[in-house]
């Protein structure tokens, strides 16, 4: 039998405060459970998950490079380094397969410095604003994408 697709899932600074990090902007699940979600929704796609959390771009560029022999899709939810890291999207561009950038919070109805991202450029599209359903929504896309 074929082996399962892989898809990683890769999150930034401060996401592992989610559930105590400003609830208001990014609601109140802990990022275990948003991950347990992710994991429903791989399941049913047919998905092996590598879900990963870092506070550090070196360790994100890491996870990327590392990505690129198994991974056959990637989402990231790259935290505040979508906005200064030219590193990362260094990193992206290295890849061959679907990226999709993620947010929970709708980045361009924020501060004007959440409107720049240096993901965008090296992602195949973008989900922001739907919360954890955010990530729901780029497992699905990248589903779509690769059984195109
Ligand atoms: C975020 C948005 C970023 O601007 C912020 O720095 C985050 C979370 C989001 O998921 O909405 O850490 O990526």
């Amino acid at each position: 039998m074929a082996s399962r697709r892989s898809i990683w899932i890769l999150n930034g600074p401060n996401l592992n405060l989610l559930g105590e990090r400003e609830p208001g902007i990014y609601g109140g699940e802990s990022l275990a459970d948003i991950e347990t979600r992710c994991r429903e929704t791989a399941d049913k796609a047919g998905f092996e998950l590598e879900f990963r959390q870092s506070n550090h771009e070196g360790e994100l560029v890491a996870w990327i490079q590392e990505s690129r022999s198994v991974a056959d899709g990637m989402a990231i939810n790259a935290g505040a380094y979508t906005h200064t890291s030219v590193a990362v999207h260094d990193a992206l561009r290295l890849l061959d397969i679907p990226i999709v950038e993620v947010h929970l919070s709708n980045i361009f109805a924020r501060e004007e410095f959440r409107h720049k991202s240096y993901i965008s450029a090296a992602a195949t599209g973008v989900v922001c604003g739907f919360g954890p359903m955010s990530y729901v929504l780029a497992i699905d896309a990248l589903a779509a994408r690769m059984d195109l």
